[in-house]
């Protein structure tokens, strides 16, 4: 195996603040992102984890619109909200920032002001799209249409969710305001800037090439809008909104550019920096201490940067955002890994925000807890392609792979052992070929894993545990210490030391999928350490004979027919 970093920066892409998030919206950045922060720690390294909420842009606007307040109020209720779910799901971010902040402000603006001064801004008058009947300018995403390059017909003025070409609105065929549905548009002048990215072509197709290791996913997504595109096109970074970072090249005003705002698209990246500043500014830490995360000449040189997201923000993180740092000239931090991921399908269809369709994060934490959808979503992640949440697949993994194998391994090891030694290890007894071959078998079973989880093949990581539990199942099945008890006592007190060292073992390989669970039996196994095991044979006998324990609680309880039925028909509709 390769040497873990020793120091990672990590960051999901930022969710929209418009609503709570689905769970194809969690599985697709947030949830993965968090299981390898909590693998990273647990192995040791130094790890940032930075997310944050999404807030510019007109479906703010919209959405506080008909909340009926104020975006700025509406968009500080939101965010804490998903803050709020986000720690009810486990997700363990260092800082939920707010693209908001006047710490992305800041930094937005000095990048504009960076790329001006290389020469990379251009200002160009454009033509842009009003709508009579809404009596406003429409911004990209309220223009629908049919998209030039496949014809669906709900392409949106800036992108086409269908095959995720990046658009301007005049591209599309037939277009409407996404708000009123007229189709009384006039197209009329004003200045915008240009971020002249096509300028760096060469420099992003030779950035992207050495990235050899990266999924197949994100490199087939930006070399087709580098090659067969026009991915690359310079874009519009700035819009006629009032809701926005205000367009300032650095700390100066932009003559012409009064009452306009930067793109949400140019401003939402660069949070992934302001977010680590704003996590400098909650903790009372310098600027230096943030820094030392972004600036490769202040200490971010032996920083490892991977970066999870649903492929459709592919574009923007492997062209747009680059571009924005490459362009201005500076040492900051660029991307080393691009975890990417296709998309979870609901039920026959598509997740969907706008519709209301499939579950969302808080509905989901209503009907149990965290850690039984994190174990469905993160085993069935769609990696190599989509993949689909049914609720029989849901009901018959978690009864099968939590409640049957984990938790039936965990609740007969520690109830057969307060029945004839009590609550505490069991003394006597000595390892022989049984343990040794399971020992063997688990060492070989651990060192996948951890390459598993290492690559971020998320999928393969799942099963691999989930053969690691099995094997604790087989080995308790194949020696039967309830039958050894009534001949050799010390035997079965051997079997039950070594499956109780194992259920700690299970807890600290498990924690990364399912952290309230893994907590949950290190404190039943009397706060037994989360110590990352190195060799099982010194793992199995961390916990000495004598070391008291509880029985826990059900640790996952089985989804009945009954339960899966009344789900699958609660959340056969939308959501209002
Ligand atoms: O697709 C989305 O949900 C966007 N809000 C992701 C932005 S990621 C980055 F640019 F910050
Ligand atoms: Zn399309």
């Amino acid at each position: 195996m390769t040497e873990f970093p020793t120091r990672l920066l990590i960051t999901s892409a930022i969710p929209y603040i418009n609503g709570i998030k689905h769970l194809g919206n969690l599985v697709g950045s947030q949830l993965p992102a968090d299981l390898y922060a909590r693998f990273a720690r647990a192995r040791g390294a130094e790890v940032m984890f930075i997310c944050a909420t999404d807030e510019h842009g007109t479906p703010a606007e919209l959405a506080a619109a008909k909340a009926g307040k104020p975006v700025a109020e509406y968009c500080a209720e939101m965010h804490d909200v998903q803050a709020d779910i986000a720690k009810r799901f486990g997700l363990s971010f260092d800082h939920f920032g707010r693209s908001s902040s006047q710490r992305n402000y800041g930094l937005t603006q000095h990048f504009a002001g960076r790329l001006a001064d290389a020469g990379l801004i251009e200002e160009v008058t454009e033509k842009q799209v009003y709508s009579h009947a809404d009596g406003r300018f429409l911004p990209d995403r309220y223009i629908e249409g049919t998209c030039p390059n496949c014809g669906y017909d709900r392409a949106r003025g800036d992108q086409c969710e269908n095959c995720t070409k990046q658009l301007d609105p005049t591209d599309l065929i037939e277009p409407r305001s996404a708000i009123s549905g007229s189709t009384d548009l006039e197209v009329r002048d004003t200045k915008h800037l240009y971020l002249r990215q096509s300028t760096l072509r060469d420099t992003l197709d030779e950035w992207i090439t050495s990235k050899t290791d990266w999924p197949i996913l994100t490199t087939s997504i930006a070399k087709k809008w580098l090659h067969d595109g026009d991915g690359l096109q310079d874009r519009g970074i700035t819009r006629d909104l009032d809701w926005g970072v205000p367009v300032k090249k650095g700390s100066e005003d932009w003559p012409g550019m009064e009452g306009k705002v930067f793109y949400v698209w140019f401003d939402a990246p660069i949070e992934y920096i302001a977010a680590t500043a704003e996590w400098a500014d909650a903790n009372g830490k310098s600027d230096a201490d943030w820094r030392r995360w972004w600036r490769t000449d202040e200490g971010a040189d032996d920083v490892r940067y991977v970066q999870f997201m649903g492929k459709d923000n592919v574009p923007f993180h492997t062209l747009s955002f680059p571009a924005t740092i490459i362009g201005s000239g500076e040492p900051w931090k660029l991307v080393d890994y691009i975890k990417s991921f296709n998309y979870l399908n609901y039920d026959g269809g598509q997740f969907s925000t706008s519709q209301g369709r499939g579950v969302f994060m808080d509905q989901a934490l209503e009907i149990l807890p965290a850690d039984y959808w994190r174990w469905w979503l993160l085993s069935r992640a769609p990696e190599s392609s989509d993949s689909e949440f049914t609720w029989d697949a849901f009901q018959t993994d978690v009864n099968k792979d939590l409640a049957d194998v984990l938790g039936n391994f965990v609740s007969r090891v520690t109830k057969f052992c307060r029945s004839k030694f009590g609550e505490v290890i069991p003394t006597g007894g000595e390892f022989g070929p049984a343990e040794e071959a399971l020992i063997a078998h688990l060492q070989t079973g651990l060192e996948t894993y951890q390459t598993h989880m290492t690559n971020m093949d998320v999928r393969k990581a799942a099963s691999e545990l989930r053969a690691l539990w099995v094997a604790g199942n087989e080995y308790l099945q194949d020696t039967a210490p309830w039958s050894a008890f009534k001949t050799d006592p010390d035997r079965a007190a051997a079997i039950i030391r070594l499956s109780l060292n194992l259920i700690r073992v299970y807890a600290v390989l498990s924690a990364p999928f399912i952290p309230t669970a893994a907590a949950s039996m290190l404190k039943d196994l009397g706060d037994a350490p989360d110590e990352w095991p190195v060799t099982m044979t010194e793992a199995l006998e961390m916990l000495p004979a004598g070391h008291a324990f509880q029985v826990p609680e059900v640790l996952f309880a089985k989804i009945s027919d009954d339960n899966r039925e009344a789900w699958a028909e609660q959340f056969s509709g939308t959501r209002s």
